[in-house]
Parts: structure tokens; sequence; C-alpha cells
């Protein structure tokens, strides 16, 4: 089968035997993956759990049962599944150990990968090999980041990266009301066809949290999906305002800013909650809600197995609005 490992920094295609399902695992067909900020830095050596190396990359598939090893009992050959991002977090708290794809374990940029049975869930019918495989990271981590949003909420998202982009579309059918930030004119006007409510240029607005406030008649964001990390937290925190809002601390894609005031963080009341995905019932329930209020992921494009050098060189241009896929057909 093909499958490609990093080599110094670089992807390089191997042919590999196929892997032969064993006791409670299954063997899957890959038909699409995806690609992830994450995914970025574990190839260039960057990622802050980066493990052993030469690791098949990515965390992202979707794919059909081909065959089932001994005591399986979730799936059978010929159903169609979606890889959860992590492999064995199956619900309640975070455990204390997790071993990510593509760098404690292989990941999916590959024909065939044999995985335990319960690192997966059903996918849909309603979404196709392409669009399940835009999900497990980014619309699970925009998921858990908007939990307890109500309607009439203010939604505040940074930039038009995978997360951002679900957190505005399903911010929006829950009823939020969705601020967002962007750095062009071009972004912005895609933003507002997916409805943002307000659009914020951050880079002509470096001060976008009093942007922020003054969107929101002075009260500030509801719930903040933090993406941005050092280069916009100080910024998130003006446009928290001072009711008790809730920052879902999500990433770090933003470069080095200032440093943020511990009286503001305590002026603001905003409370902080880490987030790490989701587990596999995280993404059942996201399904379950999709499976209701349908939303079309955003793919930006879809590139050829033979084409995964492309497909990164896409997604590290930035030039990308939306999801980068590969399909492996
Ligand atoms: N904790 C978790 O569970 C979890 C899960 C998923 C992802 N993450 C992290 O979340 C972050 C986003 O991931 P992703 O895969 O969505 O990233 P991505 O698709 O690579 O996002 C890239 C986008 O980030 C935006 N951006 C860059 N600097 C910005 C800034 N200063 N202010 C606002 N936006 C900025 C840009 O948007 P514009 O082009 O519109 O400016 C850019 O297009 C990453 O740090 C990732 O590691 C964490």
């Amino acid at each position: 089968m093909r499958v490609y490992r990093p080599e110094t920094g670089k992807l390089v295609r191997r042919d590999e035997p196929e892997p032969e399902p064993q006791r409670g695992e299954v063997l899957v067909r890959v038909r699409a993956t995806s690609l992830n900020y994450r995914d970025l830095l574990i190839l260039d050596g960057e990622h802050f759990t980066t493990g052993p190396g030469g690791l098949i990359p990515l965390s992202d598939a979707a794919g059909d049962v081909v065959a089932v090893g001994a005591g399986v009992t979730r799936f059978a050959a010929g159903d169609r599944v979606l890889g959860n991002f992590h492999s064995h977090w199956i619900a309640g708290r975070l455990p204390e150990t997790l071993v990510g794809y593509g760098n404690g374990q292989d990941g999916w940029l590959a024909e065939y990968r044999a995985v335990p049975e319960h690192a997966l869930v059903a996918l849909p019918d309603s979404l196709t090999y392409e669009q399940g495989a835009t999900l497990p990271c980014a619309a699970v981590t925009a998921w858990t980041s908007l939990a307890g949003v109500r309607p009439g909420d203010v939604v505040l998202t940074l930039g038009t990266g995978g997360v951002s982009l679900f957190a505005l579309q399903l911010a929006k059918q829950f009823g939020a009301r969705v601020v967002a930030t962007t750095s062009s004119a071009a972004k912005a006007a895609k933003l507002t066809g997916l409805g943002a409510d307000a659009v914020i240029d951050y880079r002509a607005t470096p001060e976008w949290g009093q942007a922020v406030l003054d969107a929101t008649g002075g009260r500030g964001a509801d719930r903040i999906v933090e993406v941005g990390g050092p280069g916009t937290f100080a910024q998130s925190l003006v446009a928290a305002g001072t009711h008790h809002a809730e920052i879902a601390l999500v990433g770090f894609v933003g470069a080095d800013g200032p440093p943020v005031g511990f009286m503001d963080l305590f002026r603001s009341g905003a409370s902080l909650r880490k987030i790490w995905v989701g587990s596999r019932e995280d993404t059942e329930d996201l399904l379950r809600w999709l499976a209701v209020r349908p939303l079309e992921p955003v793919v930006d494009s879809v590139h050829p197995f033979d084409d995964a050098d492309g497909a990164f060189e896409r997604f590290r241009s930035r030039r990308n609005l939306g999801k980068v896929v590969i399909s492996v057909a």
C-alpha cells in the first residue's frame, strides 16, 4: 500500500505491506484525510508533544471498513467510518495519557490503517468521505469550545482557520450572534457569507478587542474561541468585557503578543476552559447534531493522494480558505 512518512522535515512516499487487523482492530481503507495546523508543526518538528518522528502524519480520516479482527462487535466490512481525533478518549474526563496520531502513533496518510474499533465512529451517509474527513479535529474542537452557548449569546471567532470556520457555522446554528476577525477583505466577505454578523480586520485594527466591544454595545463577547494564543489573548480579554465571559483556550496560531495583565484578567471575570479537541462521545454528539442541522464544511481544495506535498504547501501558504483535504482514491 502507499503511505507517507516524514523524513527530515519532508514527506516521503513509500510502499509498505497492508496491515492485518489484530484482535479488536478494524482495517480501514482510507478514502479521505484532512490537514490541521498541528500537522505542519509536527512535520516541522515544532509541535510541543513531538515524539519519536517518522510516524505517518494526519489525525483526521474517513473511510471504509474492509476487514475486522477477532472480537470486533462495533463494525463490519462495508461500514463507512470516521476516525476520532483521540484514539483512546471514549467519554468523560480527558484520560491522563493520550497518544496522538502523527506524533505518538501512526496517523492516516496511508491507503490502509488498522486501528482499535473503539477509535472509530460511524460516518453518516449524508456526509461524503471528504466532508467527513474535515470533522475530527477542527469541527469537534469548535463543538466542544461552544458547549453551553445559548441563543442570543455573542461568539467571537478569530481568523479563518478550520476551527474558526466551524465555530462560526455552528454558533450561527445555535442562534448566537457572531463577531469574527480576519486579515483580508476577501476573507471578510466569505465570513459574512457564512453568516458572521460583524467582521473586524485585525491587521487594520490592531486594537480589535475594543472594536468587539463597539460592535456589541460595549458588552463584549460571551464566548471566545481563542485560537491565536499569545498573539491574540490580550485583545481577546478586552473583547470579553467584564461580564464573566468564557474563553475557550484552543490554540496559538498568532505570533507573540503583549503580556496579559493579571488585573485585566481579574477585572474581566472571564473563565478559561482548556480544550483538547474532544472525546468520541463529543464526536458522536456533533454527528447527531449535524443529522438534524446539516452544515456544509468549507473545503478549500481536494488533492489526490500523490499530491500530498501540494496539500501541505497549500495549507502552509495560508492562502487556503477552508479545509485542505487529501482524497485517497
Ligand atoms: N486545543 C485543541 O483542542 C485544538 C484543536 C484544534 C486546533 N488547535 C489549535 O488551534 C489553532 C487553530 O487551528 P486550525 O487548524 O484551525 O488552524 P489553521 O486552519 O491553520 O488557521 C490558520 C488561520 O489562523 C488565522 N490567524 C493567524 N494569525 C492570526 C491572528 N493573529 N489573529 C487571528 N487569526 C489568525 C488566519 O486567519 P486569517 O487568514 O483569516 O487571518 C489563518 O488563516 C492552532 O494553534 C491549533 O494548533 C487546538
